[in-house]
């Protein structure tokens, strides 16, 4: 692979391109300008991101713009119980002129994958999915087929929807690099998305970036700096909700390295080359508390992860390096 220069004018134009994302993305979803940068960093870092909404806060209209904005293709898919793991992947046809089988490929196979409700289907066809995200590769009647680059999942889930689904095993909810809440939008944002979409179509999100500029930040990140002390935070941040008395299962070695790649892609898309303890704290609620198992008692009790994610924060000190030199 090509290596990239960190160099001042890599660093600008990392921070110039997330910022042109996030404008278009705003054309289209009105609420806090950090989600965007947020499903940036995603990308960037290779990952995958769970989003959690109850309907109608504007999740599609978010994974499209996202796709839009950074000139990628983009596929839904509505996961409904009889959703079958060919329906994601893609099958083989008979072409009957050629007398040959030709692949039809599943939507698997955009850029930006909207896996829309993904607690409806059943486990096996759940998996065709989380398999190819973590591969980047698919495997259709024995044949293996290389995925987008970029490639990311956007999947969204129901918080109040039980009855009639199949929650994500733990294992799987590991795979998600993040997990974002999307709330209720603020009074201000909710009048402005009335005034936007309440009289003519608004303006349309437009490509800021290419979907190569999306791989030439995949590398670029990288080279982003983090330094021993952040290795050192990260470490202790995790171990601490291992040890947690309220915790069954906590943040797996898995999650320490989502922390530190969605980090330094944070990093990058701000025009740092280095990681800040900071970085840190901002990502470790959304990077780590999904994956953290919690007691029976204390999930009986209404006890969230997130909360353990806190305590883990107050309580862990960062240790600065002897000379700010060396943060570099
Ligand atoms: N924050 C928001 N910004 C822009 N549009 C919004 C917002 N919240 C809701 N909407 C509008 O509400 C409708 C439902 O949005 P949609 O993306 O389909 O939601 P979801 O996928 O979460 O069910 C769309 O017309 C969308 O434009
Ligand atoms: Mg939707």
């Amino acid at each position: 692979m090509q290596r990239f220069e960190l160099d001042e004018s890599a660093l600008r134009s990392a921070r110039d391109l997330s910022r042109a994302v996030a404008e278009q993305v705003s054309r289209a979803f009105i609420g806090p300008g950090g989600v965007a940068e947020l499903l940036l960093s995603a990308i960037v870092a290779r990952g995958h991101v769970l989003i959690e909404g109850v309907p109608g806060v504007a999740k599609t209209t978010l994974a499209k713009a996202l796709a839009t904005a950074t000139g990628c293709s983009f596929a839904r898919v509505q996961f409904t119980p009889d959703l079958l793991p060919a329906d994601i992947t893609g099958t083989y046809v008979l072409d009957m002129h050629k007398s040959e089988f030709v692949l039809h490929p599943g939507p698997i196979f955009a850029n930006v994958v909207l896996g829309d409700e993904i607690n409806r289907a059943p486990a096996k066809t759940q998996a065709a999915l989380l398999e190819a995200m973590q591969e980047g590769q698919v495997t259709i009647d024995g044949d293996t087929r290389q995925l987008g680059a970029p490639f990311v999942v956007l999947a969204t889930q129901n918080p109040m929807e039980h009855e009639g689904t199949y929650p994500l095993p733990d294992a799987q909810i590991d795979r998600f690099l993040l997990k974002l809440h999307l709330g209720y939008p603020g009074v201000e944002d909710e009048l402005r998305m009335l005034a936007t979409y309440g009289a003519a179509p608004p303006e349309r999100p437009e490509p800021a970036v290419q979907p190569s500029d999306i791989l030439r930040l995949q590398a670029l990140a990288d080279a982003t700096h983090a330094g021993p002390e952040i290795l050192e935070y990260i470490l202790a941040l995790v171990r601490y909700t291992r040890e947690h008395p309220r915790v069954h299962l906590g943040a797996s070695p898995r999650a320490a390295l989502a922390l530190l790649h969605t980090a330094k892609s944070l990093a990058l898309l701000r025009g740092r080359g280095f990681v800040l303890p900071d970085d840190i704290q901002e990502l470790a609620p959304r990077v780590l508390s999904h994956r953290i198992v919690q007691s029976t008692d204390a999930e009986l009790g209404g006890q969230r992860p997130e909360s353990i994610v806190a305590e883990a924060l107050a309580n862990t000190a960062y240790q600065r390096p002897l000379s700010a030199a060396s943060e570099r």
